[in-house]
């Protein structure tokens, strides 16, 4: 027995209602509701067995590697067979390229099924000739239709089984358009049922939408075991894959990869990289550490304060939250007697990097004052800590990893909290604890 019954969506974030609405009461978008038909199947239920946790043989050992260590990084030390892997991004970053160089490693589990609805065949094969990918294993798919997918499937059994995008496929079986949320919800959902039942890994690419988020939406992240973002900026050639939830490994891992003529390369010392064009004697400039998974990246942060023209004073904060840059700010006013009141600040993490660490704090507030009071600070000098609204310098978690990554790339002395000023015994550099920010800004800029 199938029960049609006509629903209204919306296409941002799948809430779904009775009636038609102009705005969304749960992500609050406006005209984003459409028409769907949804059939509810109603099915005798089929009872499971319980089990005791000892008597559940789980395998460890089923990881596979890509052959791109960043990438193996960053789900978690390799792909697990029959997991489900969602890589979003903005258009044109690069999410075909690293899936089709993740080939060379994952041809050694056999037959990898490509199944393209965005390229045709040929512009995938001039781009594997650029990658230098020239495996028999590799079987492209042109099709968008998800029955036409399971049948190839069925009648092939790849190993591997990589969908790009998954916003172009569709099932027959629903009346609305490719990329609306119930396509979405339908095809990854019967997707992610294959790759379960037959143990093969399965990659969906899928877009991202103006506000960052994965369109057609949070329903895929609920569904797929692990969400990678690959986030860069298109003037840039460095890209982070970032994974933002993984059942099989730690959320905060990054993959570091430069984008060249001959593809995606992998970046193993992320850190001499960003801080390769830091400028020596400017104002305006600090290098702070922060720690992604258990990675310590040092990066570079660059502050402008200008006297502002206009009424309002502009704030701007790229790669790190703009609420923290005004706590920032009002901490230096009133502590630091700096009137920033009427300045124009704009803050930026070098490299195209997003950091939402509280450690840097100290790094943006050195930037700003640095530039304020237009002094350099010494290319030799580093620093890191959180910041409390009182002015106190907090305690930050594994400060000896990030001294030490300090301390390899030739830095002689840092500022640190306090609390964190005994972790640096073994490496050949100079840590001062400071208790505050007066005390912090001082050691740096004198
Ligand atoms: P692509 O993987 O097609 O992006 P997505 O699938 O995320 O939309 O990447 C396309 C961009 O990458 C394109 O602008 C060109 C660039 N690129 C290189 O610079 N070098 C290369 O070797 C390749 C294959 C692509
Ligand atoms: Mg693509």
């Amino acid at each position: 027995m199938a029960r049609q019954r006509t629903l209204y969506q919306c296409q941002s974030c799948g809430y779904s209602s009775p009636k038609w609405l102009g705005k969304c009461p749960d992500c609050n978008e406006w005209n984003s509701f459409t028409e769907e038909q949804r059939v509810t199947k109603l099915k005798s239920q089929s009872v499971a067995e319980p089990v005791a946790l000892p008597d559940i043989a789980a395998s460890h050992g089923s990881r596979v590697s890509t052959g791109i260590l960043e990438l193996d990084r960053t789900l978690g030390g390799g792909v697990v067979m029959g997991s489900v892997v969602l890589i979003g991004g903005d258009p044109g970053i690069g999410k075909s390229t690293l899936t089709l160089q993740s080939l060379k490693g994952l041809t050694n589990l056999g037959m990898v099924l490509y199944v393209s609805g965005e390229e045709s065949p040929e512009q995938i094969k001039i781009r594997a000739d650029r990658l230098k990918i020239d495996s028999a294993d590799i079987i492209l798919l042109p099709e968008t239709s998800l029955e036409g997918i399971i049948s190839t499937v069925q009648k092939l059994k790849p190993k591997v089984l990589i969908i790009d995008s998954i916003q172009t496929i569709f099932s027959l079986e629903l009346p609305s358009a490719p990329g609306s949320v119930s396509q979405i919800r339908e095809c990854s959902t019967k997707l992610m049922f294959l790759a379960k039942k037959s143990g093969v890994p399965l990659f969906l690419i899928g877009h991202v939408t103006k506000e960052g988020a994965i369109a057609g939406p949070k329903v895929l992240e609920h569904i797929v075991d692990t969400v990678l973002y690959f986030e860069g900026d298109k003037g840039n050639p460095f890209r982070i894959l970032r994974a933002v939830k993984n059942r099989f490994g730690s959320t905060n891992e990054i993959g570091v990869f430069e984008m060249q003529e001959s593809g995606l390369q992998e970046v193993d010392n992320p850190s001499q990289l960003f801080l390769s064009e830091k400028p020596e004697n400017v104002p305006g400039s600090v290098v702070t550490v922060s720690l992604e998974g258990t990675r310590p990246l040092l990066v570079e942060i660059q502050a402008l304060v200008t006297a502002s023209n206009f009424g309002q004073a502009r704030r701007t904060a790229i790669g790190v939250d703009y609420n923290r840059i005004n706590l920032l700010v009002a901490v230096l006013d009133k502590r630091l007697g700096m009137q920033l009141g009427g300045m124009d600040i704009y803050v930026n993490v070098v490299g195209g990097l997003k950091i939402d660490e509280p450690a840097i704090d100290m790094g943006i507030i050195a930037a700003i004052a640095s530039s304020f009071k237009n002094k350099p600070i010494s290319s030799e000098l580093f620093t890191f800590g959180e910041i409390g609204l009182s002015g106190e310098l907090r305690a930050i978690s594994q400060p000896d990893i990030r001294i030490k990554e300090a301390s390899k790339l030739g830095f002689k002395k840092g500022i640190v909290p306090v609390n964190n000023s005994n972790s640096a015994e073994s490496h050949d550099i100079d840590i001062i604890g400071a208790k505050n920010v007066e005390e912090a800004i001082e050691i740096l800029m004198f």
